[in-house]
Formats: C-alpha cells, sequence, structure tokens
C-alpha cells in the first residue's frame, strides 16, 4: 500500500518513513527539501532497506501532485510538510499562511481529482493555546497565540468543514506534544539549521561544543522548580502513532481527533539533568528571561489514543536523552557528517 508522505525528508516524516516500511507500507516522498536534505535519503534505506520513492518539489504545485497521484496508486496521504518555526512566524505570516495553508488546500484539491480520500494531518499542541487545566484533553477548548500556530488550527477548521460536507473523507488530526530523540541507530534524528529553536536541539549542541551555553527561559512559573513543563514524546513513538492512525482510522470515514503524547510533565530543568545523566556530560546553563508565547504547563491525556488506536508511547526520558545523544555525538554536523 503506497502512501505519499509529504515533507518526508524532513525530522518526523522521515522516522515515520521508517515505521511505514517496517509495517509493510511504500512512503512516496513529496519535499521541496527547504528544511532537509537529500541525503536523509540514503539513510532512511540504510536502516530499513528499503529507499522511499522521492519526488523533489513544492506540494504548492498541483500539476505535480497530479502527477505522483496518476503515476503511483496512492491510498493515503500524511501531511507533514510545512514551516514550523514559531518565532520565524510572527517575522514571515504571509509565508507562513502561504505555504502551510494554500499548500495544504492544492494537496487536498489533488487527493480529491485523485478520489484518494485517507488524510492524516501533522497537528500541533500549539491548538490548545494556553491551557486551562493540564493533562490536555482533545475536547479543551482551542486558541493559538502565534502565525504559526493559526495555521495549523486554521487548517484544523478546514478540514472539520470540508469532513461535514464530504462524509466520504477518513481525516485525521494528530496532534503532537514535544517529539525529541532519534532512531536507536543513531544514523537518523533531527537537523536543525542555524541556532535551534527547541529545547533538545539546544542541549544536544550545548554538549558537543557547538554552543556555550543553554539559556533558561524562565525560572519563576507557577511549576513545581519554576521552570515550563513539557510532554517530550519520542519521535519513534510519534512516527508509531502515524502507522496506528492509518491502520485503524484509514478504513473509518469521518473525522478523527488525538493527542500524540506520553502523559508526563518533564520541566526544562529535570531534562536538563535527564540528559547530563544520559550522556555523562554538564550541561552549562543559565537562567534568562521568559520566552515571549512560552505556556508554564503543557502535557497531554493520550488515553483516546490508547483506548481506540492501541497505542502508547513505550520509551522513557531516558531513551529520548539517550537517542539524542548518540545521534548529535556520531553526527556532529547533522546529515552534512
Ligand atoms: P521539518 O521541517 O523537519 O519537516 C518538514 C518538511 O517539510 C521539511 O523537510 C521541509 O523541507 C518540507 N516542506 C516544507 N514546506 C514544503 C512545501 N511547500 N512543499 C514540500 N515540502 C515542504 O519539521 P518536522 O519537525 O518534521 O515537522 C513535521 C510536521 O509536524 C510539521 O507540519 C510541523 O508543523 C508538525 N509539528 C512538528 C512539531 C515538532 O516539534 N517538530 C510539533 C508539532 C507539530
Ligand atoms: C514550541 C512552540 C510550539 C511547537 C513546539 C514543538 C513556541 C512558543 N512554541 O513549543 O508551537 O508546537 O515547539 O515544535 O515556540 N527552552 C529553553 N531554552 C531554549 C529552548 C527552549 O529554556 O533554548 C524551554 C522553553 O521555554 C520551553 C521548553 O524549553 O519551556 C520547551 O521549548 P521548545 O522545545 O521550544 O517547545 P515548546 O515551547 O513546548
Amino acid at each position: 500500500m503506497k502512501i505519499l508522505v509529504t515533507g518526508g525528508t524532513g525530522y518526523i516524516g522521515s522516522h515515520t518513513c521508517l515505521a511505514l516500511i517496517s509495517a509493510g507500507f511504500e512512503p512516496v516522498i513529496i519535499d521541496n527539501l527547504c528544511n532537509s536534505k537529500l541525503s536523509v535519503l540514503d539513510r532512511i534505506e540504510e536502516v530499513s532497506g528499503m529507499r522511499p520513492l522521492f519526488y523533489q518539489g513544492d506540494i504548492r504545485d498541483a500539476e505535480l501532485l497530479d502527477s505522483i497521484f496518476s503515476e503511483q496508486n496512492i491510498q493515503g496521504v500524511i501531511h507533514f510538510a510545512a514551516l514550523k518555526a514559531v518565532g520565524e512566524s510572527t517575522q514571515k505570516p504571509y509565508e507562513y499562511f502561504e505555504n502551510n495553508i494554500s499548500g495544504t488546500l492544492t494537496l487536498l484539491g489533488a487527493m480529491r481529482r485523485a478520489g484518494c480520500y485517507r488524510f492524516i494531518f501533522s497537528s500541533s499542541a500549539t491548538v490548545y493555546g494556553d491551557p486551562h487545566a493540564v493533562p490536555i484533553k482533545e475536547d479543551f477548548p482551542r486558541s493559538t497565540m502565534s502565525p504559526y500556530g493559526r495555521t495549523k488550527l486554521m487548517i484544523e477548521q478546514m478540514l472539520e468543514d470540508i469532513e461535514v460536507a464530504e462524509p466520504n473523507w477518513s481525516i485525521t488530526l494528530l496532534r503532537y506534544f514535544n517529539p525529541i530523540g532519534a532512531h536507536e541507530s543513531g544514523r537518523m534524528g533531527e537537523d536543525p539549521q542555524g541556532i535551534p529553536n527547541n529545547l533538545m536541539p539546544y542541549i544536544t549542541q550545548v554538549a558537543i561544543g557547538r554552543r556555550d551555553c543553554l539559556n533558561i527561559f524562565g525560572n519563576d512559573y507557577p511549576t513545581p522548580d519554576g521552570t515550563c513543563v513539557r510532554d517530550y514524546i519520542h519521535v519513534m513513538d510519534l512516527a508509531e502513532g502515524h502507522v496506528k492512525a492509518l491502520e485503524v482510522c484509514g478504513h473509518k470515514s469521518g473525522l478523527h481527533i488525538y493527542n500524540l503524547g506520553t502523559g508526563n510533565g518533564v520541566s526544562v530543568l529535570q531534562m536538563v539533568h535527564a540528559f547530563a545523566k544520559a550522556s555523562g556530560l554538564e550541561i552549562n546553563y543559565k537562567i534568562v528571561d521568559r520566552r515571549p508565547g512560552d505556556v508554564s504547563e503543557c502535557w497531554a491525556d493520550p488515553s483516546k489514543a490508547q483506548k481506540e488506536l492501541g497505542w502508547k508511547a513505550t520509551r522513557t526520558l531516558a531513551d529520548m536523552t539517550a537517542d539524542s545523544w548518540r545521534w548529535q555525538k556520531n553526527n556532529p554536523n547533522g546529515y552534512e557528517a
């Protein structure tokens, strides 16, 4: 069964290709390489034994999409391709709306023309805004605080409207919490360009000596140690969640919504200590001002996914930190190494 994976050479997409291949699916990738490298394909082949078919191109290119659907017998689409940097989205909102929203609409149009109605969308816990309580359930109210977050929320709303009007669609919204970690082989992982925005790649770059010191954004939050609490999930658990969603929801029309998280809250300081333990290295850090837009606590109630998809994150914080470190240590310059 061929599955079109948009953004399939990116961080989560590439790990999901591994999980798809393990489960007997055949990923077909489209990616414009705006935030990933071609050599990811070599690594997918090395780790899985299968080289996915690859189309270098843009999801806003309707003609290219039509030709992919006519050349390949695509049975479903997992849609990762998007711009994702929250800070950058406030500087370039047009580019974010154009890429993420126009791109999704163009993709949905091509799917309709091809008669392919099985769709899984990469959403984010960012759609819960500043949650009124934790753990967060799927029916909590939604709001967002950045143009990036608004692209996710608007796409969720578009998909809801489309599913109501066209009930032959099977649409699954997967809301990811904080993906970290890397494939346990140490051959695939996250390879951010420039200064990392997210916590784990920043920590690993301090550990490898590429950055001097981690800035911890605030220690005066109403949390046990004053630093923010998040739900970090191993990228391979997340990848496997997509396979489950495809297997379970792919056969059911309608709209399906799941949190993909572990259900455990971990503070920034706890993460620094867990990483130090996994790597045997001290992480140099200092406390600086809060980062605008950060919420104090955000973690999932993942019980709906467990009940309905039979999926549960199994990898521990020790696994996540050890795998992140193995990837960084073995590939100090990411995929350029
Ligand atoms: P990533 O940047 O590593 O991967 C996205 C891929 O999409 C990249 O390879 C990029 O080149 C490609 N792409 C972007 N725009 C494209 C376009 N117009 N046409 C073709 N390809 C295009 O990001 P990721 O971390 O793997 O995230 C994947 C998805 O998950 C995104 O939709 C992101 O918003 C969502 N998400 C990520 C996180 C996270 O923490 N990483 C959390 C929640 C949701
Ligand atoms: C960020 C995004 C969110 C996105 C998520 C996953 C913001 C405001 N939110 O969430 O929309 O869905 O990534 O991609 O950017 N931290 C530091 N120092 C650092 C980096 C981070 O102290 O150098 C702290 C942050 O303040 C936060 C925690 O570490 O408390 C996690 O940060 P990050 O990895 O950026 O994820 P989120 O803030 O949860």
